[in-house]
């Protein structure tokens, strides 16, 4: 994405600061960027933190940015979109970090045939770690999407998907996965705990323990079966606990709770579409 593309995000919360964050440390001029927010101080707290240029109304961000990224709350797109309607033209780009709503529902509020760019960030995102699947519709041109790239690349890794209902999927792995991390350290930490651990030793046990996981499964350029397979000895106690894991069907735990994410990530796309 050029420099001087100028990007507005309507909605100035916890993403849109954590993606501004990003674009202005990869070297983006704060100058290009837009927020409106109907929240008149988080605005102000905003321009002045980040040098950034704000709207209280998003019709006047809209009108003033070539490049719009939806970053609010899901109950409220639709009211937002309805806003803007006829009032984009057919060189601009959106890009939602909208969680759950489809490009059809949000063209359709928007009142025509529009690029737009759909996306699944995850929470780390907050601290330039996360993980964003991506959807383009047929009217995203390479360019915009090499520079929607770069707006997304800034909180993390991108990847594409061809098909739109793969972003549920998406959801049911990176979407909702933090939390699944989180409950398997707090699980470890009740179990140190139980393990006669104090309280400090058990949180760092269980938060190092995932951390050095993840960076062995970056780094080493081995997938997650042979490193597991690498640090179980024959008899040993790894092996003690793997076994126990899987006599208790944990694969199978794993597969019914992102399915049930997966099918609640269909059925909110259908109930958010459906307002008018
Ligand atoms: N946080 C995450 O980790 C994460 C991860 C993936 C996807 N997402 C998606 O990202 C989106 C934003 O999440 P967030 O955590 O950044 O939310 P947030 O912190 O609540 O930010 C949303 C902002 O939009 C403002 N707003 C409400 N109505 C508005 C309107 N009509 N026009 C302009 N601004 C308006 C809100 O103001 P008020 O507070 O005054 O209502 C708030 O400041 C959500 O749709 C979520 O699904 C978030």
């Amino acid at each position: 994405m050029e420099n001087k593309t100028v990007i507005g995000f309507i909605g100035a919360g916890n993403m849109a600061y954590a993606l501004i964050k990003g674009l202005i440390s990869d070297g983006f001029n704060a100058k290009n960027i837009n927020v409106s927010d109907s929240n008149q101080e988080l605005l102000e707290n905003r321009k002045s933190e980040l040098g950034v240029s704000t709207y209280s109304d998003n019709v006047s961000l809209l009108k003033n940015s070539e490049i719009i990224v939806f970053a609010v709350k899901p109950q409220v797109l639709s009211k937002v979109c309805h806003e803007l309607n006829n009032q984009a033209n057919s060189s601009q780009l959106f890009v939602s970090i909208v969680a759950g709503i489809q490009s059809k529902d949000i063209t359709r509020w928007l009142g025509g045939s529009f690029s737009l760019v759909r996306t699944m960030p995850n929470t780390p995102a907050l601290f330039q770690s996360g993980v964003t699947g991506l959807y383009a519709n047929e009217l995203v041109t390479p360019d915009q999407k090499k520079s929607v790239n770069v707006l997304l690349s800034s909180v993390g890794e991108c990847f594409w998907v061809n098909e739109e209902n793969l972003l549920d999927a998406i959801t049911a792995i990176s979407g909702s996965g933090p939390a699944y991390f989180f409950l398997l350290m707090q699980s470890m930490k009740q179990a140190a705990l139980a393990l006669g651990l104090d309280e400090e030793t058990a949180d760092s046990l269980s938060i190092q323990t995932s951390l050095g996981a993840s960076i062995m499964a970056t780094h080493s350029g081995k997938d997650s079966k042979t490193l597991r397979a690498e640090v179980t000895s024959p008899n040993g106690t790894t092996q003690a606990a793997i076994e126990t894991f899987q006599d208790q069907n944990f694969e199978g735990i794993v597969a019914a709770a992102t399915r049930a994410a997966y099918d609640r990530a269909r059925e909110l796309s259908k109930e958010l579409g459906n307002i008018d």
